[in-house]
């Protein structure tokens, strides 16, 4: 029947015009609902007579058949784009370049710390680190500085309210000196030995950089910041070996010829003499002008005793330098804090 045919292909074009879900359920209400257009038909064969009734019947359900095949034709298809849909969105795009991790570096202390590592050990010294809870006693006494001698305060030391299993107080090392004393008395045994012997008496040549600590701060100090001791003990070691050691790790260092170097008679109680050495650059930003790289001096016999060497047969050179004032000599930086702020933009210049 014409008039059929025409209601299945507009329910057809209904449903194939719905966007969404929804709209579908309303296309489809409209044929197959309570009063939907089918539905009023099926109703209305009720009042025909038993022979048009089944004939129509057949016609009206052959029709409902296909327009129901349409509805779950759209269904599907409805289904299918939203899933799609979802995939879409929820796509990863391989070919998008990965996020990075962060690439970390060395900080300029460490780097800095690497090269005087790798400049004294070219020259024969050994690296050693140490502690940095130290004891009274190595921080100070064993340095001839006694208790209650007015040189201690020269350092404003962060004591900790803690004595150590034989009862020496701890403090966090005010400098890597204690590290003269500790690598000595390591080394004292095989040292006796060689004397028993008749042996050469053994060198000690060691470096010992590390963190160190006092109650200072502004833009010159920090109240954690680096050192590296140095130690060079020998039978006839002199103030002369220590400046040419000395000299040809600057030049080393800096990468340069141009500088001066001279001692500067200063005081430390576990050196005598003791000098400051300071280097002025004969060009670039800081021409002339003396800077206090290190202390130093010939180690005091008091000292090569606690070592537990015979002063008499043992004489050196300690020195003590600060890596983050060689850093912020190497690199122009102007405030000390920069350094342990931890800001990346700062750091990220040395990487
Ligand atoms: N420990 C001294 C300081 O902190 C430096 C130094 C080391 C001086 C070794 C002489 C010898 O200032």
């Amino acid at each position: 029947m014409d008039e059929l045919d025409t209601l299945v292909q507009q329910a057809q074009a209904d449903f194939a015009a719905a966007r969404q879900a929804a709209e579908l359920e309303n296309a489809k209400a409209r044929y197959l609902g309570k009063s939907g257009a089918l539905t009023e038909r099926l109703k209305a064969l009720g009042a025909l007579p038993p022979e048009q009734k089944k004939a129509l019947g057949a016609e009206i359900n052959a029709a409902k058949a296909r327009v129901e095949a349409a509805l779950q034709a759209r269904r599907d298809q409805l289904a299918a784009a939203e899933l799609e849909r979802q995939l879409q969105a929820e796509a990863l795009d391989v070919s998008l370049p990965g996020r990075r991790r962060g690439q970390g570096g060395l900080h300029p202390v460490s780097r800095t710390i690497e090269r005087i590592e790798a400049i004294f050990g070219s020259m024969g010294f050994d690296v050693a680190e140490g502690p940095e809870i130290e004891t009274d006693w190595m921080s100070f006494t064993a340095l001839n500085n006694p208790e209650n001698h007015p040189a201690r305060s020269m350092q404003d030391t962060f004591y900790v309210d803690l004595k150590d299993a034989e009862g020496r107080w701890l403090n966090l090392r005010p400098h890597t000196s204690p590290m003269q004393v500790r690598y000595a008395r390591a080394h004292a045994a095989r040292h006796a030995q060689a004397i028993a012997q008749g042996l050469p008496i053994p060198e000690i040549r060691v470096i010992a950089p590390g963190r160190t600590y006092r109650v200072d701060s502004d833009a010159t100090h920090s109240p954690m910041f680096h050192q590296c001791e140095g130690l060079w003990m020998g039978e006839n070691v002199s103030f002369k070996d220590l400046k040419v050691v000395f000299s040809d790790f600057i030049r080393r260092f800096f990468e340069t010829d141009e500088f001066d170097l001279r001692f500067r008679p200063s005081y430390f109680p576990f050196t005598e003499p003791s000098a400051e050495i300071d280097i002025a650059f004969r060009s670039g930003p800081l021409a002339g002008r003396w800077l206090e790289v290190a202390g130093s001096g010939q180690v005091h016999p008091n000292v090569v005793r606690h070592y537990g060497l015979d002063p008499e047969r043992h004489i050196g050179f300690a020195f003590g330098m600060g890596p983050d004032r060689l850093a912020m000599l190497r690199y122009g930086i102007d405030d000390l804090r920069l350094m342990f702020d931890g800001d990346l933009r700062f750091l990220q210049q040395f990487n």
